[in-house]
């Protein structure tokens, strides 16, 4: 290949001159994304809940300019806040923070179906609804919800939780069409199993996890890599979808 078309191709897979909006970014899967987004030359924007986990993300990033605020997004004040916060166009908005509950529906408390739904479903969607209205997303920018294979398959226990995700497709599907005239992207990804803080101490089931995988579990580095593509201008021609991620599980 000619040097010409390599350099033609690094700069499609290249974040430099864009700014991201990365939720959950001090833990996880949110935190390797802003991590990777930065090497490849993004200003981010950082949020989280915990202050000394983002301070940890904040001083892992390459390059300058880039911000982190503290804000609940459960909390339409802390999510006013924080879209008035985001100073200049976003070029990407990565919706990572969430939660998952094991809970079969026989034990569901309305207690946990709100807290499901507030953080998984409302919380980016309207957050993603404010910076439209603040025309905060630039042209041919990209909106990425982290869903995950719950999604898109069953598993028992984990009812709740797969329902937001399975809702944040159909926002998926209609956002793509609302925003193609300005030519925004909207997508997910969608992994399957990424030991993180969200596992908590549960080692037995990431074990019983890693059988059903032909190439084994995820990792947060993978799922950031997912990510620069659909932030990068290479994925120009993708939306309204979800990415699969699952290491080849089938079940
Ligand atoms: N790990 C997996 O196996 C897996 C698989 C599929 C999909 N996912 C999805 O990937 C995303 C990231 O998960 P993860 O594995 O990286 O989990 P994690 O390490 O537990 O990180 C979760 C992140 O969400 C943030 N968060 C939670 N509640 C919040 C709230 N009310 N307001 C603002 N931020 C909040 C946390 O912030 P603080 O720590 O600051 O509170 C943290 O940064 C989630 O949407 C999850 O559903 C994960």
């Amino acid at each position: 290949m000619s040097s010409a078309a390599l350099n033609s191709t690094a700069a499609s897979f290249a974040l430099h001159g864009k700014t991201i909006l990365v939720t959950g970014a001090s833990s996880g899967i949110g935190r390797q994304i802003a991590i990777t987004c930065s090497q490849r030359g993004a200003r981010i924007i950082a949020t989280g809940r915990d202050k000394a986990r983002l301070q940890q993300t904040f001083d892992q990033l390459q390059g300058q300019g880039h911000v982190q605020i503290i804000a609940d997004l459960t909390n339409a004040t802390d999510r006013d806040r924080l879209s008035a916060a985001a100073d200049t166009l976003i070029h990407g908005l990565v919706h990572c923070a969430g939660q998952q509950r094991i809970c079969p529906l026989r034990q569901l408390t309305e207690d946990i179906m709100t807290q499901m739904y507030t953080v998984n479903f409302l919380a980016p969607v309207m957050l993603t609804q404010k910076l439209l209205h603040a025309n905060s997303i630039a042209r041919q920018g990209s909106i990425i919800f982290m869903l995950s294979t719950a999604a898109h398959s069953g598993t028992r226990g984990v009812g709740p939780y797969s329902a937001m995700k399975s809702g944040l497709m159909g926002i998926i599907r209609c956002l793509a069409l609302e925003q193609a005239k300005r030519k925004v992207r909207v997508n997910g990804i969608s992994p399957s199993t990424v030991p993180t803080a969200m596992w908590g101490a549960e080692h037995d089931m990431i074990e019983a996890e890693k059988t059903r995988h032909p190439l084994g579990l995820g990792t947060p580095d993978d799922v950031a890599n997912a990510a620069v593509y659909l932030l990068a201008d290479a994925s120009r021609w993708v939306t309204g979808t979800s990415l699969i991620m699952n290491g080849g599980a089938m079940t």
